[in-house]
C-alpha cells in the first residue's frame, strides 16, 4: 500500500473509506479504499467514525498470524474499536440514542472499526462522557476491556491485593495499572527504561525496568500476574506468585508443567469480549478523572500502514489512533 490515500478510487458517498486487508502480508498488504456502508438493524446504530484505534491484533491479523482468518474472509475491514457520532439507527435503537450523539464502542470480530461508517450493536456501544475526546474514547475500546476482564473477571483482583503487570506502558497495560490502583491494589509494573516515569505517573507503586534486571529477583508473593508479553516472561512469572496466586495472560500462557510443583493457577488464554456495561464503568472512571487514555500518536486513516508500523515497531507509550474526517 502507499501511505497516501487512495481517495481517488471513488467519490461515491454510499461507500465508506476503510482500512482493508485483501491479502495477508502485514502493513504492506493494507489498502485504504471505499467499501459499502452497512445498514443498522434492530437495536444497532450506524456510527460516523471520527477515530479508531490500532491494536496489535490488527497487525497480527494482517500478517496472517492470530487469530487465524481464512482467505475466504478477505477482503476484510480491520479494527476493533471506534468513537464517533450516531448517523442512523435500527428500528429499536431510538430508545437508546439520538442522531448525532457521541458514542464509543469495542466491536465484535465479525466487523471492522477502521472505516468511516461502522455498525455497532447495543451490547458494544455507550455514550462518550463529557470532556472525553474522540481519540481517547476510541483508544479505550479493546484495550480497556482486555485490562478490565483480565484483572477482574479472569484474575479476581481485589482491594488490598498485589498485582504484577508486564508490559505496563502499552495500550492494555497503561489502563490496567490505573484500574488496579482504582480497585485499591498494590501495583508492580514492568516497562522499558524510557517508560518508567510514565508508568509511575499512572499510579504504579513500583516500576521495574525489565531490561536492567530480572523482575523475579525483585518481586515475590504477588496475588496476580497480568502478563501482556508471554513466552519466557510468563514462565518466569510463576515463581513470583504466592501459593494459590494466579497468572492471567492475554497471549499464550505457560503450560502447567512450568509450575515446578507449586500451588499456583494459570488461567486459560482469554479473548476480551465487547461488554457495554463494563465499558460504561470505564467511561465513568474517565469522566471522573480517575482513568485517562494516553494517545501516543495519531495518524490520518489514509496513513494506516504507517500507523500499523508504529504500533508494531515504534514502542508507543499508550495508544495509536487513526483519525477520520
Ligand atoms: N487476548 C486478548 O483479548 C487481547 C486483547 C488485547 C491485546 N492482546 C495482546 O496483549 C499484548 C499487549 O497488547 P497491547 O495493546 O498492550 O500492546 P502494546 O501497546 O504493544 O504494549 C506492549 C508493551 O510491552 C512492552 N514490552 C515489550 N517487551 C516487554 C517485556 N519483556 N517486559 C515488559 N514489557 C515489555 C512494550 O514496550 P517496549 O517494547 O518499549 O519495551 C509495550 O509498552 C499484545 O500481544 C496483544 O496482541 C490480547
Amino acid at each position: 500500500m502507499t501511505d497516501a490515500a487512495d481517495q481517488t478510487l471513488s467519490d461515491d458517498d454510499t461507500a465508506a473509506l476503510s482500512v482493508v486487508l485483501s491479502r495477508f502480508g502485514g502493513a504492506d498488504a493494507l489498502s485504504v479504499q471505499r467499501m459499502p456502508i452497512p445498514q443498522p438493524q434492530d437495536d444497532e446504530v450506524l456510527v460516523r467514525v471520527r477515530a479508531a484505534s490500532v491494536n496489535p491484533v490488527d497487525y497480527k491479523i494482517a500478517q496472517g498470524k492470530f487469530p487465524p482468518i481464512g482467505e475466504d474472509k478477505l477482503p476484510l475491514i480491520l479494527g476493533r474499536d471506534l468513537a464517533g457520532t450516531v448517523e442512523a439507527m435500527g428500528t429499536r435503537a431510538h430508545y437508546m440514542v439520538r442522531h448525532g450523539d457521541r458514542v464509543m464502542a469495542h466491536i465484535g470480530i465479525d466487523r471492522g472499526a477502521q472505516s468511516e461508517f461502522v455498525v455497532a450493536k447495543a451490547v458494544e456501544f455507550i455514550a462518550i462522557p463529557e470532556g472525553v475526546d474522540f481519540p481517547e474514547a476510541a483508544g479505550a475500546g479493546l484495550a480497556s476491556m482486555t485490562a478490565w476482564q483480565g484483572l477482574f473477571d479472569q484474575g479476581g483482583l481485589d482491594n488490598g491485593q498485589t498485582v504484577l503487570i508486564h508490559g505496563a506502558a502499552g495500550g492494555v497495560g497503561h489502563l490496567a495499572v490505573q484500574f488496579a490502583k482504582w480497585k485499591g491494589a498494590r501495583v508492580i509494573a514492568t516497562a522499558s527504561a524510557k517508560d518508567v516515569d510514565f508508568v509511575r505517573s499512572l499510579g504504579a507503586d513500583t516500576v521495574i525496568d525489565y531490561k536492567a534486571g530480572r523482575f523475579e529477583d525483585q518481586v515475590s508473593d504477588v496475588d496476580l500476574v497480568l502478563d501482556l508479553i508471554g513466552g519466557d516472561t510468563g514462565e518466569r512469572s510463576l515463581a513470583v506468585l504466592r501459593e494459590g496466586g494466579i497468572l492471567v495472560s492475554t497471549v499464550q500462557p505457560p503450560s502447567d508443567d512450568k509450575k515446578a510443583g507449586r500451588d499456583v493457577r494459570i488461567a486459560p488464554r482469554f479473548m476480551a469480549q465487547p461488554n457495554a456495561a463494563q465499558l460504561g464503568q470505564v467511561a465513568d472512571l474517565m469522566a471522573a478523572g480517575n482513568v485517562r487514555v494516553t494517545v501516543a500518536r495519531t495518524f490520518p486513516i489514509t496513513e494506516a500502514a504507517a500507523a500499523y508500523r508504529e504500533q508494531e515497531e515504534g514502542h508507543p507509550s499508550g495508544k495509536i489512533v487513526l483519525l477520520l474526517d
